[in-house]
């Protein structure tokens, strides 16, 4: 193939997240975007999707849009003659994990924020790993039909809590029942608000904010809309799109997603603005997307619902090259050559098999136990891509059988949900009990509820008292086999076989550091 055509279907992509505290709009925000598609026809489609603030007793509910949830890991829909991507994020705490992992497959990131409730905890945690790897953030403020904080005094609190350097390119006139619209410092224009109705039409051009057709649309509020942007060109930086390609400065717009005002404007800014697929740092070099071999790499593992068909989907972000259905290609981890005859795109709610997938693209391979997170295929030169990191988990149980005729299904599912990512397992190095380690408390009954469901296995839990695990490594043996021969009891060993220390409080743990100052405690897999 071409490298003009390659570079052309490159230029085509967009791939990005939602992200936000549950409750904020990310939900409504996507379904608005896709119907600008034409990915959807009526709004509700993606509703269901959505794992609300479910309840621990109240998660079978959960099991049932974990079904749903594999069409729309992935909405894809076209704009503009653009490939958009869109990948889900859960937005239940429970799951942040899923959502750090999905961070690490797209190249930018839309934020929204309740104009009523700020910055929320979730939205906090969030914008912290799109810092640290340096994504593309705009912000969306959304429900601006509600009453809610003052606008200078919300982008203050984006700025502190997120840490973000910001530049509105949307402002505001009033919210709440006073709401009247947003003048869109993008492209110079006024966008005027009708409860009620959704609109989609144009904004009104006036570039110049003293020609007195403001006043005809604005009335009083015209001289405070002025003063308000003259105190925005005063305090805020101009746009500049290489910093925010960057990471360094972040757009902000305004809007209300359900009265689907504003929403058109972020997408047209953000085509314009958003970065077209980029490449990815691998252990051993940088991979750019222009890149004639294909590569990819898995960042999720979805079980198929179907009972029927135990297999299960790996999606893979693409990341240089062009991906063919039924080629060979070498899976890294496993020293293989495998082939794909049934690549599956997502565009909303419809899969398609796919002869072709570009940088950019995800796709759906069907798995029968091959994959895992993080590993990446390639034309056979040996990648390792890296920032798939599974963190230190915060809950810990111990597993034990509770059917010894079905050891070996137990097994089996363990390490398969743990291929998915859904937790982490040790194995105490004295005893040989398993624990399993997770970031919320809904994983335990999810992991439960799927062993006797897709493997005919049953567990019980027992609690361990565990803070936190660290993996540790050295390059003082003595100092490490001194600590290991110490703290023998406290020693665990993950997946991989690497050394874990279990510490069962705060203190143990920093007692630890302090005394073997040789040795990384490393809160995170990736070493
Ligand atoms: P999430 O995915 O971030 O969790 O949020 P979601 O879109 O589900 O929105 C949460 C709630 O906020 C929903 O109401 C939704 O209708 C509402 N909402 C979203 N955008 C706006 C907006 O611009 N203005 C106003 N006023 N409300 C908005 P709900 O009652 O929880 O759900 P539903 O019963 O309406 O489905």
């Amino acid at each position: 193939m071409g490298n003009q055509k390659l570079t052309k279907e490159i230029n085509r992509r967009r791939t990005f997240a939602i992200i936000s505290h549950p409750d904020a709009g990310k939900t409504t925000l996507t379904e608005k975007l896709l119907l600008y598609g034409g990915a959807i026809q009526v709004a509700g489609a993606v509703k269901s999707n959505k794992i609300k603030k479910t309840a621990t007793s109240d998660w079978m509910e959960i099991e049932r849009q974990r079904g749903i949830s594999v069409a729309t890991s992935v909405m894809g829909f076209e704009y503009n003659n653009l490939n958009i991507n869109i990948l889900d994020t859960p937005g239940h705490q429970d799951f942040a994990e899923d959502t750090f992992r999905t961070l690490t497959a797209v190249d930018s990131v839309i934020v929204v924020i309740d104009v009523a409730k700020g910055v929320e905890p979730q939205t906090e945690k969030l914008v912290k790993v799109c810092r640290m790897r340096k994504t593309p953030i705009i912000v969306f403020i959304n429900k601006l039909d509600r009453p809610g904080k003052d606008g200078f005094e919300l982008l203050d609190e984006v700025e502190q809590k997120l840490d973000l350097k910001i530049t509105p390119l949307s402002w505001p006139i009033n919210m709440g029942p006073e709401f009247k619209g947003v003048y869109n410092i993008f492209d110079e224009s006024l966008y005027l608000f009708e409860p009620g109705k959704q609109r989609i039409e144009e904004g009104i051009s006036i570039s110049n904010l003293h020609d007195p057709e403001l006043d005809d649309y604005l009335d009083e509020d015209a001289q405070m809309l002025r003063e308000e942007l003259d105190l925005i060109k005063g305090v805020y930086p101009a746009f500049d799109r290489q910093q925010y390609l960057d990471g360094t400065i972040c757009p902000v717009f305004f809007g209300s997603a359900l009265n689907n005002f504003g929403v058109k404007e972020l997408l047209d800014c953000f085509i314009r603005i958003a970065p077209t697929p980029i490449g990815r740092q691998a252990e051993e070099r940088k991979i750019l997307p222009e890149e004639e071999n294909f590569s990819g790499f898995v960042f999720k593992i979805h079980a198929n619902m179907d009972p029927n068909h135990r297999d299960r989907i790996a999606f893979v972000r693409i990341v240089s090259g062009r991906f063919e259905r039924n080629k060979p290609y070498h899976h890294v981890r496993l020293g293989r050559s495998l082939k794909f005859s049934n690549p599956t795109a997502f565009m909303a709610q419809k899969k398609s098999i796919v002869d072709e997938a570009f940088p950019g693209d995800i796709v759906g391979l069907y798995d029968s136990g091959n994959f895992k997170i993080g590993d990446t295929l390639t034309e056979g030169e040996l990648l390792h891509y890296k920032g798939i990191p599974s963190f230190s988990p915060e809950l810990f149980r111990y597993v034990e059988n509770a059917d010894p005729m079905k050891s070996k299904q137990l097994a089996k599912g363990l390490d398969q949900l743990m291929d998915e990512g859904v937790a982490q397992l040790f194995t105490g190095k004295a005893t040989g009990r398993k624990i399993i380690g997770t970031v919320g408390a809904l994983q335990f009954e999810v992991i439960q509820y799927r062993l006797l469901h897709e493997y005919g296995a049953s567990c019980r839990y027992e609690p361990i008292t565990l803070y936190k695990t660290a993996w540790i490594t050295s390059e003082n043996k003595a100092m490490l086999n001194d600590f290991k021969a110490r703290k023998a009891s406290f020693l665990a060993f993950d997946k991989e076989g690497r050394d874990v220390f279990l510490a069962d409080s705060p203190y143990a743990l920093q007692t630890s550091m302090e005394k073997y100052p040789d040795i990384k405690f490393h809160f995170t897999s990736e070493f």
